[in-house]
């Protein structure tokens, strides 16, 4: 017969990390990544017409905004300690070369104006693209023989745009065509205005990426033909984000951007490990709209989800986030746990 041990559970001699989650305030006091709503971005949707909240179906909780409905949306979100505002617009006409875009009585530049006079300390930032303002929907122009989206012809009128929203007020535009040199020609046209002061925040690494789906809705720019792959990048191709995030440094950008961001969080920490740069990731649209479909579904709980989300984004390397749930965060953070 053997002799058996008397204690039936051997004792564990290792390490316990689990010690320091007993309890929730020794939980609070090791976590090692906080939200706050200051990271947060919120985007806008600005229309041309009067009088307009229009909802936007796949972007639950946001509308189409007129410029003189902004004054409410301002005072929310100061009051939640929500910092700035990021702004696209829906012009009343669209061509070819996207010339609704640096137009000064334009949706994008009248909102500009009317939040720096009524809310100055909101930090108020311009997304420079062209595919809002041109008919065919590409970020740059064509060539009218082929279809191809001309890098250099766009430059200027990229150029051309951000010094109209730096005209009206802008604090940071963000040049989002993925044009080659675009950070360049913005910074020398900004210059050449008089725009020393205004930030130029790269969307340096973007990804052709089908997570914008519920965005080409709610600003009107999907492309009538092709896509954007000959301009954003591969979605497998993290060598080559780095690339453009080390060309638009040297461009002169102030603040880089990554987007998506959950899909793409490896580059988000990638970036913050190379570059000394604010960094800003975007949960972009379709990254939200699951959140929101599967938690009207029942199927996940949008607080824990949401927040876990833009805490693994910041955890990741973010220095800041623009999500379309900025305002349900802020609000889930003053509560508490
Ligand atoms: C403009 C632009 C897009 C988004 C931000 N700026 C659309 C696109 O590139 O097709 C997408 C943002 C989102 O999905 O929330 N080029």
């Amino acid at each position: 017969m053997l002799d058996l041990p008397t204690t039936t559970t051997p004792r564990y001699t290792g390490p316990r990390p689990r010690r320091l989650r007993h309890n929730p305030t020794l939980r609070r006091m090791v976590r090692e990544t906080e939200l706050r709503a200051s990271d947060f971005v919120h985007p806008l949707f600005i229309t041309f017409e009067p009088g307009v909240e229009r909802p936007i179906g796949a972007i639950p909780g946001h509308a189409q905004l007129s410029v003189d409905r902004l004054d409410a949306v301002a005072d929310e979100l100061i009051a939640l300690g929500i910092p700035s505002v990021l702004l696209f617009g829906l012009p009343a006409t669209k061509d070819a070369r996207g010339s609704a875009g640096w137009d000064p009585a334009g949706p994008v530049p009248r909102a500009i104006a009317t939040l720096k006079a009524r809310h100055p300390e909101l930090v108020v930032i311009a997304d420079v693209c062209l595919c809002e303002y041109t008919d065919h929907g590409h970020c740059g122009v064509l060539d009218s023989a082929t279809g191809a989206v001309l890098n250099d012809e766009t430059l200027p009128l990229l150029a051309r745009a951000a010094v109209a929203y730096a005209d009206a007020g802008a604090d940071i535009v963000a040049p989002s065509a993925m044009m080659d040199g675009q950070v360049a020609a913005i910074r020398a046209a900004l210059d050449e205005a008089g725009h020393g002061e205004v930030v130029i925040l790269a969307y340096a690494a973007k990804f052709a990426s089908a997570f914008y789906g519920p965005f080409r809705e709610a600003a009107g720019s999907t492309p009538s033909f092709g896509d954007r792959r000959a301009y954003q990048m591969d979605p497998g191709n993290g060598r080559e984000a780095l690339r453009e995030v080390a060309l638009d440094a040297a461009e002169g950008a102030d603040m880089l951007m990554v987007k998506p961001a959950g899909a793409y969080l490896d580059i988000v920490r990638q970036v913050r490990d190379r570059f000394d740069l604010p960094l800003v990731a975007y949960q972009v649209s379709g990254e939200y709209a699951m959140l929101q479909a599967a938690a009207e579904r029942g199927w996940i709980d949008e607080r824990r989800a949401t927040l876990e989300s833009l805490t693994a984004i910041r955890r990741a390397g973010a220095d800041l986030i623009i999500t379309y749930a900025a305002r349900q965060a802020a609000r889930w953070l003053t509560e508490g746990e």
